[in-house]
């Protein structure tokens, strides 16, 4: 069905779609690139030749190998340019409407059998699939930025997807040198729905002045090990993508009081204060400006990092329970996709199910919220004295 030598059509050349193309024209695919806007299109080839360049020069690949990815990609006008594909992969804007009528269009072009595949963060693939006449070729593939670095890729059936599709594209991507992990199709898939607590629960604390931000992200890098603290994270990636998804998942969840987002992270949107790409977010990045200090108090730093650790650890045991993802595929997704020291649920092991628990009934007890209910997963672990692994 999909094969070594399957052409491959990207649709978007933007940020996602530009490192999807480069990751299958190193595989060796003939690649057809298309988006609507020129000059969009004229910036995504020229940053290939850079990034490329610069490999060499790292000597991360040899010239001959620049030249074949080179070869490999056609940066194309027209959608109809990409009839010969047998997978086109969609990165344009996160827009439901926009994307369905765009697969729409798309079907119409591409020969029977084809398959159509989203690179969509938030989005339900069955409703993107709704827009098309045969939603059993439409399927969610979500990659990591960049996804020329990141290994893990999210593969997503929607309810209509043949089987098949799913597994052609599960073997494809694996031999792109990617990590796979099968998602079923429900708000944030794997990744953008278990690490909402490491933003949201940073952000709790923080608005309620248990510990300053530099405090708490000092605590989640010194005691919890992770590579950035919360702060430093959702400035980096930008509070107009974080926040976003933070409420995309929310209301898709039926306003879950689990996800809801932050006033403190809306405030900074609303202000044009999105994080370091425009200079200011949490922290202030003005050259004159120092960053501050941390606390660096080892008891209050315990406090917050196993506060957002256990409900980190709640939000995978929900996602195991809920049938979302098996447990190794949604270990395998948090430390591929987002550099987690660990996997949540061998962590759960780690600490024990009873601490676990123990910190959750002290959270819920005291705020009697619904946002600290306890996952049935970690009860049933608990009364049957059963690890994860
Ligand atoms: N940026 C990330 O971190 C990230 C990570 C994973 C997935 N995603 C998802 O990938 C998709 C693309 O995100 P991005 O960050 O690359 O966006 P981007 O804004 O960098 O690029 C989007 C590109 O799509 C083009 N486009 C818009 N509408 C189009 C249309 N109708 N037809 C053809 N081209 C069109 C735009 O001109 C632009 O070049 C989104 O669905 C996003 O949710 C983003």
């Amino acid at each position: 069905m999909l094969n070594k030598n399957s052409v491959i059509g990207v649709i978007g050349s933007g940020a996602m779609g530009s490192g999807i193309a480069q990751v299958a024209a190193t595989a060796g695919h003939s690649v057809f690139v298309y988006d609507n806007n020129e000059s969009s299109l004229d910036k995504a080839e020229s940053n290939l030749k850079t990034s490329l360049q610069k490999l060499v020069e790292k000597q991360k690949i040899t010239v001959d190998q620049q030249n074949d990815i080179l070869k490999n990609i056609q940066f194309v006008k027209g959608l109809n340019q990409l009839s010969d594909c047998d997978l086109v992969i969609e990165a344009i804007v996160e827009n439901l409407e926009i994307k369905k009528k765009l697969f729409h269009e798309i079907e119409k072009i591409l020969k029977p059998g084809s398959v159509l595949a989203s690179n969509t963060s938030s989005l339900s693939i069955t409703s993107i699939a709704a827009a098309c006449e045969k939603p059993q070729n439409v399927i969610g593939i979500h990659f990591f930025n960049p996804a020329t670095l990141m290994p893990l890729v999210e593969i997503i059936p929607g309810v209509a997807t043949d089987p098949q599709i799913t597994d052609a594209c599960k073997s494809l991507i694996d031999s792109w040198k990617k990590i796979t992990v099968i998602v079923k199709d429900t708000p944030g898939f794997i990744v953008n729905r278990v690490a909402r607590p490491f933003y949201s629960e940073a952000l709790r604390i923080y608005e309620e002045g248990i510990a300053d931000m530099a405090t708490i992200d000092w605590a989640m890098k010194e005691i919890g090990g992770f590579k950035m603290g919360p702060f430093e994270l959702m400035d980096l990636i930008g509070h107009d993508v974080n926040y976003v998804v933070t409420e995309t998942v929310w209301k898709q969840f039926y306003y879950d009081p689990k996800f809801k987002p932050a006033l403190s992270q809306k405030r900074l949107l609303e202000g044009g204060f999105l994080g370091r790409k425009t200079g200011r977010g949490f922290y202030n990045y003005a050259p004159e400006t120092k960053l501050p200090e941390p606390l660096k108090d080892a008891t209050l730093g315990n406090i917050i990092f196993k506060r957002i650790l256990v409900m980190l650890i709640n939000e995978a045991a929900d996602t195991l329970y809920l049938r979302v993802a098996s447990r190794d595929d949604i270990d395998m997704a948090m430390t591929k996709g987002v550099n987690y020291p660990k996997g949540l649920l061998k962590w759960c092991d780690e600490i024990g199910v009873d601490s676990v628990i123990k910190d959750l009934n002290g959270l819920r007890d005291f705020y009697e919220e619904d946002r600290y209910r306890i996952s049935p997963m970690l009860k049933q672990s608990f009364i049957l004295k059963r690890k994860f692994y």
